[in-house]
């Protein structure tokens, strides 16, 4: 076992208008680790991952109450592995308690949520901590100044934002570059083959203006996309394991006429990345985002190593995805967002809008 990084064959990426270069996949911990997914698994996932090229783990305060992160620590403290060859990234928003200060961005949940993190994670700094959600009821002025207090105490290298709108984005830049204070780096979203809106045209001009990265989140619709739910749901898959709202939630959706009309589409595009390309449909959905030029990494989620090297299989389809391939894509899915108007004028392609 070497305790020494070794990329592989990994492509590293800067995180948007920042130095650090990130693996085009990391590894997630929602939903797993801390809670179906612990001990000896855990500890083996992890160590596929780093001996794998992934050395970029992301976790937030929220997941599993906190037994994500401790599980996280825990397992890259054993692991014994160096801690300037990791990235570790977490989130704060939702808190692990319930009281009135132990949640949303005030200064006051930052600064301590903030400690809490590193606590659980056995670490005295993340490299990214990420504002989970945006917090309408704090002044943008007030999170700025935070996450910027965390910085330059040494917790954070950057901080960056989750599911935000291209305005809240706009805003905490605009707030940042005024005090001239620490900018948010990235933007960690919703991406894949059914969710396109927001990061392929709602964020597209903050690509362009603040070089703005994307940590992409549910990149095969939280298994969707891998074609385990084809006919119907595996005992062993988290949709049949967990009992959290949203997937108690999904499952009855996939009952739905739109569930089922989902799953047709899934159907059609396994058929296509088998005959066509002869690969997995997950592996193709994966290589169709990476090869996007905003995203900075994508975080796999995984409950067992085998899904890890599976799914890194998708470095190999990149170079299968020729524009005639993509077209073929976009015909299945029907679902490109619109182009911004030109107005007959061509030459306003591309140019950034007035914000
Ligand atoms: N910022 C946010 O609000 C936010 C929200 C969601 C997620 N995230 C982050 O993004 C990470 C990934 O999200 P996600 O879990 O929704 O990602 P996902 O890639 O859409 O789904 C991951 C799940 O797909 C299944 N899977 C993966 N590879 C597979 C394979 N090769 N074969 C069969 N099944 C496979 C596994 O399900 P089974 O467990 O059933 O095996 C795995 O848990 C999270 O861990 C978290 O760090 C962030």
């Amino acid at each position: 076992m070497s305790l020494d990084f070794k990329p592989n064959n990994m492509p590293f990426r800067r995180l948007g208008s920042s130095g650090l270069r990130v693996p085009l996949f990391s590894l997630g911990g929602w939903l797993t680790f801390g809670g179906s997914v612990k001990g000896d698994t855990a500890k083996e996932i992890l160590r596929t991952a780093f001996e794998n090229g992934i050395n970029m783990f992301d976790v937030a305060e929220s997941y599993a109450d906190g037994k994500c992160e401790t599980e996280i620590g825990r397992v890259l403290k054993e692991l014994g592995y160096r801690r300037s060859d990791l990235i570790i990234t977490t989130k704060l928003f939702w808190g692990t308690r319930p009281g009135p200060n132990d949640g949303g961005l005030s200064r006051k949940h930052i600064i301590e949520g903030t400690r809490e993190c590193l606590e659980r994670l056995q670490t005295d700094y993340v490299d990214v901590i990420f504002a989970h959600r945006p917090d309408h009821t704090v002044p943008m002025e007030e999170i700025v100044r935070a996450f910027n207090w965390v910085i330059e105490k040494g917790w954070a290298f950057y901080w960056a934002t989750s599911e935000w709108s291209a305005y809240e984005i706009e805003e905490a830049h605009n707030v940042a570059t005024r005090l001239g204070l620490a900018a948010p780096i990235a933007e960690q979203c919703r991406h894949n083959m059914f969710v396109r809106e927001r990061p392929e045209k709602e964020y597209e001009p903050l690509y362009r203006k603040y070089d703005l990265g994307t940590t992409v989140f549910s990149a095969l619709g939280q298994g969707m996309l891998t074609g385990k739910y084809n006919n119907g749901v595996p005992s062993d898959s988290r949709l049949a394991v967990e009992k959290d709202p949203q997937h108690i939630e999904l499952r009855a959706w996939l009952e739905s006429d739109v569930g089922k009309a989902r799953v047709a589409k899934v159907k059609q595009l396994s058929e296509f990345a088998e005959k066509e390309l002869g690969v997995p449909v997950s592996q193709l959905a994966l290589a169709w985002l990476a090869i996007k030029p905003a995203t900075s990494t994508i975080i796999l989620g995984a409950s067992k190593p085998e899904q890890i090297l599976e799914n890194l299989k998708a470095l190999e389809v990149i170079p299968k995805l020729t524009p005639a391939v993509l077209e073929k894509i976009e015909a299945i899915l029907e679902n490109k967002p619109e182009a911004r108007p030109t107005f007959g004028r061509p030459e306003l392609q591309g140019a950034l809008p007035r914000l």
